[in-house]
């Protein structure tokens, strides 16, 4: 890494955000590269987002006589790697994007950290109009890049080839990443499945969180083996697999046809933590989650109190508006919160010109106008471009991005939110009520409802957690509406208690009553995970069940000591 040590101390930050130049750490590229190595014919090596050319170099050392090609589409970083690789003259690298390049060769090695854009960090259009042509299959237009490149990548490779890269494992549990997953599956190349989950920064470079594919051409394409990295040693299974290929199984086996790409696939790798509870329902059955109001230019449409007087836009046209998560420091926002920020002058209004118009508030539109507001992305879709988006304020608000879990707010100011929150709303349970609004945010406070609920988050490379609200509306939560009178009376009076003293020692003793009430034997949530895996894979790992036998024996074991030591107390 010395290479890319240099580079990263004389190139600035911004340009290497530009070109998503984040480099592979060594341990991960040799093992990487042992996958393309272990095809004893290979002779021509692609490695499309090549930087400074970390799996070449280790490549070369391994096999000498390779034939490389790279790509790269910064120049920079490019004349760096080109003087580096000067006299290897089996090495050609080319100065182009690779998505446009190079459709017809195939390779027989294909190795790649590819760039990790957003759809609307590229020219998504144009890409996806030349890969859907070339793949004859149909992507969704929020496809992250890298798993573009992927996707060109397995179109590339060479009968018996071999190919790896490592990607964020975002597409696992995110929509865009359900026709990647079927385009795997129909593909019949994905051999194993690394999830990486570190516990602790192992890298210099920060990667907490992403997924090694290896894939090949070959005949042994009857499973899809998956299995999970969480520390440095677990790399180990990576060396093992590469090292007695075909022979060793990951930790979970299934057949192609047995995964599902339209569902999230953390349910192949992780216990579910709502395998644990019973009587679940979906969070749908009593709320519904809506995404906060969106202005498409916050500048323009938020007001501070010194704002409005310098515009003369008076109170019937401005709307009380949470428009930033900071200014939300409690978990009850109150009508006294609102005048605080109001009176440090935050920005707690929006600007509703379709209320009234005098001239001041024309005056403001015509302002927007000479701005180009009326020609944003947003704006310019509207009938009247100033309106704001219909959301009545919603009794609830959750956090969009979440390091620590998800956290609920109760809107007691009953004011309208930015999509810095998600509205939640309640919906009618049964034929003649809604759910006690107290009751449902007492639940949604505890630990358990963030437990069930993580089962559906979206995880980002950067260990950051987000929910959209479709991820909560199809989420599970507690069947409320199983408890009786009296337990219902005495949930309400701890979170009255709270309300009032805000101790979180009422919300422990909430989860408490709720984890007696819905709790499975935890020897069932094993059994549970284990008939999952048996059943759905078909292919049913002795690995994984026997584990599954181990821990319930465990449990059994630890039960009767814990009878035997009170029978004899
Ligand atoms: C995540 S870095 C990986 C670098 C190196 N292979 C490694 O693993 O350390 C991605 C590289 O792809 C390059 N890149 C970005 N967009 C590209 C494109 N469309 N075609 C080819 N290379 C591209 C970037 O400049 C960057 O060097």
């Amino acid at each position: 890494m010395v290479l890319e040590k240099k580079y990263i101390e004389k190139i600035s930050l911004s340009h290497r955000k530009k070109f998503a130049q984040f480099f592979t750490p060594e341990t991960i590229a040799d093992l990487m590269s042992d996958w393309l190595i272990g095809n004893k014919k290979l002779k021509t090596v692609l490695e499309p987002a090549f930087g400074l050319g970390v799996f070449s170099r280790n490549l070369l050392k391994k096999k000498p006589n390779l034939n490389i090609k790279g790509f790269d589409i910064d120049e920079t970083i490019f004349n760096e790697a080109q003087s580096f690789f000067a006299i290897n003259s089996n090495v050609s690298l080319n100065l182009e994007d690779y998505m446009f390049n190079d459709w017809s060769n195939e390779y027989d090695g294909i190795i790649c950290n590819p760039p990790y854009f957003k759809f609307h960090d590229y020219d998504n259009k144009s890409i996806l109009k030349e890969i859907e042509n070339r793949l004859n299959f149909k992507f969704n237009g929020f496809t992250n890049l890298y798993t573009l490149f992927l996707l060109k990548s397995i179109y590339q490779l060479a009968p018996n080839g071999r190919m790896a890269y490592i990607i964020p494992s975002e597409f696992l549990n995110s929509d865009y990443g359900k026709l990647v997953k079927e385009y795997l599956v129909k593909t019949n190349t994905l051999r194993h499945l690394f999830v990486i989950d570190f516990k602790e920064n192992v890298f210099d470079d920060a990667l907490t969180t992403a997924s090694i594919l290896l894939l090949a051409k070959d005949n042994n394409d009857r499973e899809i083996n998956i299995s999970t990295i969480k520390s440095k040693s677990d790399l180990k299974k990576l060396e093992n697999y590469i090292n007695s290929y075909p022979k060793l199984k990951g930790e979970f086996v299934y057949k192609p046809t047995d995964l599902d790409p339209n569902i999230k696939w953390r349910k192949y790798y992780q216990v579910q933590k709502s395998d644990k509870y019973k009587n679940l329902v979906p969070f749908s059955k009593y709320a519904k989650v809506v995404r906060g109001i969106a202005t498409g230019a916050n500048d323009y449409f938020t007001f501070r109190p010194s704002k409005a007087k310098k515009y003369s836009i008076q109170s019937d046209n401005l709307l009380p508006c949470i428009c930033r998560a900071k200014d939300v420091k409690s978990v009850f926002f109150t009508m006294d919160d609102f005048k605080q920020l109001e009176e440090n002058d935050e920005p707690v209004f929006l600007f509703d010109a379709l209320k009234s118009k005098n001239e001041a508030v024309e005056k403001y539109i015509r302002k927007g106008i000479e701005e180009g507001i009326n020609e944003k992305y947003l704006t310019k879709s509207r009938k009247i471009w100033y309106s704001l988006e219909n959301r009545p304020p919603a009794p609830i608000w959750v956090s969009v991005f979440n390091r620590n879990g998800l956290k609920f707010i109760r809107n007691e100011a009953g004011i309208s939110n930015l999509t810095t929150f998600h509205c939640v709303y309640l919906k009618q349970s049964d034929l003649f009520s809604k759910i006690n609004p107290d009751l449902l945010f007492a639940y949604l406070l505890t630990d358990i409802a963030k437990k069930i609920f993580s089962d559906n988050r979206r995880e980002y490379g950067n260990g950051l957690k987000k929910f959209e609200p479709n991820d909560l509306n199809k989420a599970q939560m507690l069947n409320l509406s199983l408890l009786n009178d009296e337990t219902t009376n005495q949930v309400l009076s701890l979170y009255k208690a709270y309300r009032k003293e805000l101790k979180q020692v009422y919300i422990e003793q909430i989860n408490e009553i709720f984890e007696k009430e819905y709790s499975q034997p935890e020897s069932h949530t094993h059994l549970q995970f284990a008939k999952t895996i048996a059943q759905q894979p078909k292919i049913a790992n002795d690995h994984v069940l026997s584990n599954a036998i181990n821990r319930m024996k465990n449990n059994v074991r630890k039960r009767n000591n814990a009878y035997k030591a009170l029978g004899e107390s």
